[in-house]
């Protein structure tokens, strides 16, 4: 009779995914993933944490458009078209609301320059077949009665809506546990590579975690786990962003109905109205490598833009202030699926579309790994545009 050798019989079998990072974008992946039938692991110290624990939760990929971002726009379009039936399959799965609002968004200028601004967004915008409306400085404060008197016209954008991103990481949470994810609350402190396949990390106590695949999910701190060749190493950086959270009392409600926004003197400002009361406002956009210091200039600059938008705000508590850290790539947008090395796939670099990308990265991810490639909207995301084969010049 065969008997099994008992240090195989003690060891764990290794999941078919093994997904490093447990903020948003990897418990997505990860459910996703379960959902159509593979062994998941997340391995994170404080899983449900991360850049949405700071962030607003704006999904606006009207407003947030950008010159040269056309290509990200088709990825954000197609991600806010999936939200709805996203949260409502989220919130009946864990039966937690996730504060998703869809209340549109207001985009207002305050001066000669900021009119002009927003007038070539709306070009844009036109330009690119998305829906927004001008409106008057009169109508913009019809629609938002605390807007400055000064305030000279702005874009209607009913279609950019709002969740709550702390609500958002929480149901993932409970829908990756409740599908069978396990959840490793440990460091992974180096990726695994034999014969040239990645197949698993090495977390810092010195345990060895094996996979058939692996997802590097770990927001800003992708590029930074041992053991990832160069050649596949994502090249994301930290982005600070400072975010202020204020309470609207029962008495001054409804403060602002929808997302209030601006460019003031150059630096973006946004109002993020929740149904509990909660007034988020944000961000700076800081280039500061690992720093996460709230620091008083930062506070003052978005009180003070925030102020100059809706002066009433100066009434209101002030209860959190926070800074966090957003995944930049080199064009702004993610960097999804599978790269050059055999069994290793990447989620990040989502920037400031993290929120909004949700839905679309949990699916493009999940096919990943079931097929080995990318669903066609999501193929233009490939790591490999990054490679240094794709960027060698032609001779
Ligand atoms: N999308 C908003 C931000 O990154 O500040």
């Amino acid at each position: 009779m065969s008997r099994t050798p008992p240090e195989a019989s003690n060891k764990p079998s290794a999941p078919d995914v093994l997904v490093v990072g447990g903020g948003i974008i990897g418990l997505v992946t990860a459910w996703r993933a379960a959902q159509r039938g593979l062994s998941v692991t997340v391995v994170d110290p404080e899983p449900g944490g991360g850049a949405a624990q700071v962030a607003a939760g704006m999904l606006a990929a009207v407003t947030e458009l950008h010159y040269g971002e056309q290509t990200l726009l088709g990825l954000n379009v197609a991600s806010a078209a999936r939200y709805p039936a996203f949260a409502a399959e989220l919130s009946e799965v864990t039966g937690q609301d996730l504060g998703y609002r869809a209340c549109g968004t207001l985009a207002v200028a305050l001066d000669a320059d900021d009119r002009a601004h927003l007038r070539e967004l709306h070009a844009l915008q036109r330009k690119s077949g998305l829906d927004s409306e001008w409106l008057s400085g009169r109508d913009c404060r019809r629609l938002e009665p605390m807007l400055a008197p000064g305030v000279r016209g702005g874009l209607r954008v009913d279609g950019d809506h709002q969740i709550d991103p702390r609500r958002l990481a929480s149901a993932l949470l409970t829908a990756c546990e409740r599908s069978g994810v396990v959840l490793r609350r440990a460091w992974a402190d180096r990726l695994r590579v034999v014969r040239d396949r990645a197949c698993g990390v090495t977390l810092t106590d010195g345990t060895e975690l094996d996979a058939g695949q692996v997802v590097l999910a770990g927001g800003s701190r992708s590029g930074q786990l041992a053991g990832v060749p160069d050649e596949v190493l994502p090249p994301v950086r930290p982005v600070k962003g400072q975010v202020l959270r204020l309470t609207v009392p029962r008495r001054y409600a409804p403060f602002l109905s929808r997302t209030v926004r601006a460019v003031v003197r150059g630096s973006h400002v946004y109002l993020v109205p929740r149904v509990n009361g909660e007034l988020v406002v944000g961000a700076t956009t800081e280039e500061l490598g690992w720093d996460t210091t709230v620091t008083a200039g930062g506070v003052y600059e978005l009180l003070r833009d925030a102020h100059e938008l809706v002066p009433g705000i100066t009434e209101l508590p002030l209860t959190e202030t926070r800074a966090g850290l957003r995944p930049g790539s080199p064009d702004n947008a993610p960097l999804l699926g599978p790269t050059a090395l055999p069994g290793l796939h990447l989620a990040t670099g989502h920037h400031r579309n993290g929120v909004l990308l949700t839905p679309v990265t949990g699916d493009a991810l999940a096919h990943a790994l079931v097929t080995g490639e990318l669903p066609e909207e999501a193929s233009p995301f490939t790591p490999r545009r990054f490679s240094a084969a794709t960027l060698e010049q032609p001779a």
